[in-house]
């Protein structure tokens, strides 16, 4: 946005090149730019980060946070903001076209406001076709940067202020891993951790591989100390996040598994619960299971997607197990913890998918019962190889799956909530209830959610709650002191 800034303090020609040292030297200027810029408006300059897509993004978007409040910007409610930023995701069509719907808004907010700035990030930027369109038609953007540089996003701010046009950086891949940037959780008491980036599974149908790069897991002891930290901090919830988990560790230095990081993190204290996600059928190892099985703090809860329950298409898919295999899996996972949650993502309408096939889905879902499930339209990705294969199914036919596979989803779901009525169980409380501020709501280790009466301060605490009845998908429940 180039402003003629002055910059007294701060010595341009000595950049770091070692990071994180380099970021925090440009969130130096950027503080300094900030101030300036504040200081012209007459008011503390405002931000709005906009969240597309998985948890990944949202615990990247925390990371744009982190540093956009260290150098001065104050967060905003919406997008009429000085800096808005969407962070963005290209798993299937529709999540791409979202973006550019609300692109049009926020050229007529900037057309107003002098001050305001344009960041594009995440996975949709790492696909050239976009970045081109946003070249010639969205020109109004100040900065586009990929999901390999995001650690970058102080110095990039910095070159967006310096410059009249648009910033543009985005890397193809990367090895890197940057650690001790600054993070500003959404919650207080729980918070997600990446504990590998990337994806080598190249799934036939899925972008993810391509706008994520390379499969690079965390060394554990960062792992375990950004764990100890957010315990340290009151974060009593941890969710690991990777697009597989149960291939973690492999191409470590010293390589360890999945389990192994599992035990090293139950040791720590404060926190009490932890979650992960997601756990690709292939690599669900016994450890793991009999982990989950002796552990005080792991939750009843497993998100095992599924995808096709036809092992023809299965094998299509790349997905590298079969229908018999998965069910296997399900039988072990259940025999070793009987009450636990499965929740599964399923897609419809994959290239050369017949009724047969499709019945085959139906059936796991009928054999497996989920406690929920995601479904979705199989949505052509430009570049994978299920792109370019014939027999994609008419959109008539997939609707038609889709809306039975969706009833009877339902259905099942529907008969067992309420499986827990009459026990009482630990619950941490995450909000007040926005209809009715006399409860609050929270979640059981299985996922589940009740809502029960309570105060404010209940809020990250995890309260005994007798579940009294189930109403639909959630519990109504009574605190048991
Ligand atoms: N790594 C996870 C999935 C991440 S993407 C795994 O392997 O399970 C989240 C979900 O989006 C996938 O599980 C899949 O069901 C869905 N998905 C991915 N690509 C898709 C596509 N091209 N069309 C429709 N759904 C897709
Ligand atoms: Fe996509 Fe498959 Fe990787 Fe999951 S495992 S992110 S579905 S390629
Ligand atoms: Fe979307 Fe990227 Fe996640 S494509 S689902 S935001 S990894």
């Amino acid at each position: 946005m180039k402003q003629n800034f002055e910059l007294k303090l701060i010595d341009k020609q000595n950049i770091p090149t070692e990071e994180p040292e380099r970021q925090y030297y440009f969130m130096d200027i950027a503080k300094n730019y900030v101030a300036q810029l504040a200081e012209k408006k007459g008011a503390p300059l405002t931000f709005h980060v906009t969240t597309f897509g998985c948890q990944m993004n949202a615990r990247d978007s925390e990371k744009l946070t982190g540093i956009l409040e260290r150098i001065g910007y104050v967060e905003a409610e919406d997008e009429k903001a000085d800096f808005v930023i969407y962070n963005t995701c290209t798993v299937r069509e529709n999540a791409n076209n979202k973006v550019y719907g609300r692109l049009g808004y926020l050229s007529g907010y900037k057309k107003k406001n002098p001050f305001m700035m344009i960041g594009l990030c995440g996975c949709m930027m790492q696909e050239p076709t976009v970045v081109e369109k946003i070249r010639t038609s969205y020109s109004f953007v100040n900065l586009v940067f990929g999901t390999h540089n995001i650690y970058k996003f102080a110095e990039l701010i910095v070159n967006a202020l310096e410059s009249e046009r648009l910033t543009i950086d985005i890397w193809k891949d990367t090895d890197k891993i940057v650690e001790d940037l600054p993070v500003e959780r959404k919650y207080s008491f729980k918070s997600g951790v990446n504990i590998m980036f990337g994806c080598n599974n190249f799934c036939s149908y899925c972008i993810v591989p391509y706008v994520r790069g390379r499969e690079r897991s965390r060394e554990a002891k960062e792992i375990v100390r950004e764990i100890e930290r957010l315990a340290t901090d009151g974060v009593k919830e941890i969710m690991l996040l990777g697009q597989n988990v149960n291939s973690y560790g492999k191409n470590l230095e010293t390589p360890m598994t999945f389990a192994e990081l599992l035990q090293e993190i139950e040791k720590i204290d404060g926190i009490e619960r932890i979650r992960f996600m997601t756990s690709h059928p292939k690599d669900l190892s016994d450890e793991l299971i009999e982990t989950m099985k002796n552990s005080k703090k792991i939750c009843n809860h497993i998100h095992l997607p599924l995808q096709s329950g036809s092992s023809r298409i299965l094998k299509i898919m790349n997905r590298r197990y079969d229908k018999e295999h998965y069910l296997e899996l399900v039988r072990k996972i259940r025999a070793a913890m009987p009450d636990i949650a499965i929740t599964t993502d399923i897609i419809v309408g994959f290239p050369g998918e017949t009724e047969e096939d499709f019945e085959e889905t139906m059936d796991v879902v009928r054999q497996v019962e989920y406690d929920s499930a995601f479904t979705f339209i199989y949505s052509k990705r430009m570049g994978t190889p299920a792109a370019t294969m014939e027999n994609q199914v008419p959109e008539d036919v997939v609707k038609e799956r889709f809306d039975r596979l969706l009833k009877l989803v339902q259905d099942i779901s529907a008969k067992k909530a309420g499986a827990l009525t009459g026990q009482t169980l630990p619950v941490l409380v995450e909000e007040r209830n926005e209809q009715d501020t006399r409860l609050v709501t929270g979640k059981l280790s299985n996922n589940s959610t009740v809502h029960f009466e309570g105060s404010k301060d209940m809020i990250g605490t995890i309260q005994n709650v007798y579940l009294e009845e189930c109403k639909g998908f959630y519990y109504m429940g009574k605190v048991v002191s």
